[in-house]
């Protein structure tokens, strides 16, 4: 059986539907997930879909919810990076109660990040846990989703300017849903590989380039301004550091991870930045 975590959130929904449209038959009792709130995968349930109550919380939860798994899909919890690395201890260790055969990690491409930002610390503890528990495991390194650019740029097109720490750092961008089809890729592998997967774009751009190109999509200028530091690097809160680890160039190292599990690249960035940009009409 496979066992996905956190599919009420946007990533874990995507991967299981991943799941469900690559492999059908797992329908039935071969795919579970683990979520807070069973009342809200409903649309799971009458899919066939076993679900399931885990909350890393409440670590009670998590030997009944993890039991019967052979891979478990581990999507990282949002919030506090000191609460989401002691929930990730907790759901890792009932991985290890449980007989839980393998971990596929849902990380972070900036993982080694020098020094390190409360998000990179994450994804390193994680991936230390993980290997502290002598639990066999796939580690899946993320970039930060593509669909995250119409937040990063919804002022830029209100008023024109785009405030962004400063940095020369380019990065590539993978929409959620080819995140989670590359996840959904992994997990379903015959032969399920100890290693690192990482999951970048096609090419890396720097930011002033991706707002060129977004500009010329929408019509509109749009001026890119380097903004101010945001302070030290440990105490940054998540968007922060997302910038400080861009600005770092940890998002910049290209990879064909991707095509490898998924048999092609993901979307280019114009492809992306023409489903998120474009105008939908002409007035
Ligand atoms: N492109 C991407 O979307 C992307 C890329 C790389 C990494 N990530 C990471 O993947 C994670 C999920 O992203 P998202 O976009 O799906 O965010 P989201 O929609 O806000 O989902 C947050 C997730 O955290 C889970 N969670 C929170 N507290 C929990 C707890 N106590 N126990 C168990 N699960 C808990 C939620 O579980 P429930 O399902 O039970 O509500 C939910 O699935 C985030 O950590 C994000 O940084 C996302």
């Amino acid at each position: 059986m496979i066992l996905v975590t956190g599919a009420n959130g946007q990533l874990g929904r995507r991967i299981v539907q991943h799941l469900i449209a690559r492999e059908p038959a797992l329908r039935g009792r071969r795919l579970a997930v683990s979520v807070r709130e069973p009342a809200r995968a409903g649309d799971l349930a009458n899919r066939d879909v076993t679900v399931r109550h885990g909350d890393f919380d409440q670590p009670d939860t998590l030997p009944k919810a993890f039991a019967g798994a052979l891979r478990l899909v581990l999507v990282p919890t949002d919030g506090p990076a000191a609460l989401r690395i002691q929930r990730h201890g907790n759901a890792i260790r009932a991985a290890v109660a449980a007989g839980v055969g393998h971990v596929l990690y849902v990380g972070g491409l900036e993982a080694d990040m020098a020094p390190a930002t409360p998000f990179s610390r994450v994804h390193r503890d994680t991936e230390a846990l993980l290997a502290d528990s002598a639990l066999p495991h796939t580690v899946l390194r993320c970039p930060p989703c593509a669909d995250a650019l119409t937040d990063w740029f919804a002022p830029a097109l209100s008023d024109g300017s785009l405030p962004v720490p400063p940095g020369e750092g380019a990065l590539s961008l993978v929409s959620r849903d080819e995140l989670a089809q590359a996840i959904a890729a992994a997990a379903l592998a015959p032969r399920l590989d100890q290693r690192i997967h990482r999951l970048t774009g096609q090419a890396a751009l720097s930011l002033a380039d991706i707002a060129a190109r977004i500009a010329r999509v929408c019509g509109r200028p749009l001026r890119y301004e380097a903004g101010s530091a945001n302070g030290p690097v440990d105490a940054l809160d998540a968007r922060a550091s997302l910038f400080a680890a861009i600005a770092a160039g940890q998002f910049s190292p290209l990879s064909r991870d991707f095509a490898a599990l998924v048999g092609h690249p993901p979307k280019s960035l114009d492809c992306l930045i023409h489903e998120y940009f474009a105008p939908r009409s002409l007035a």
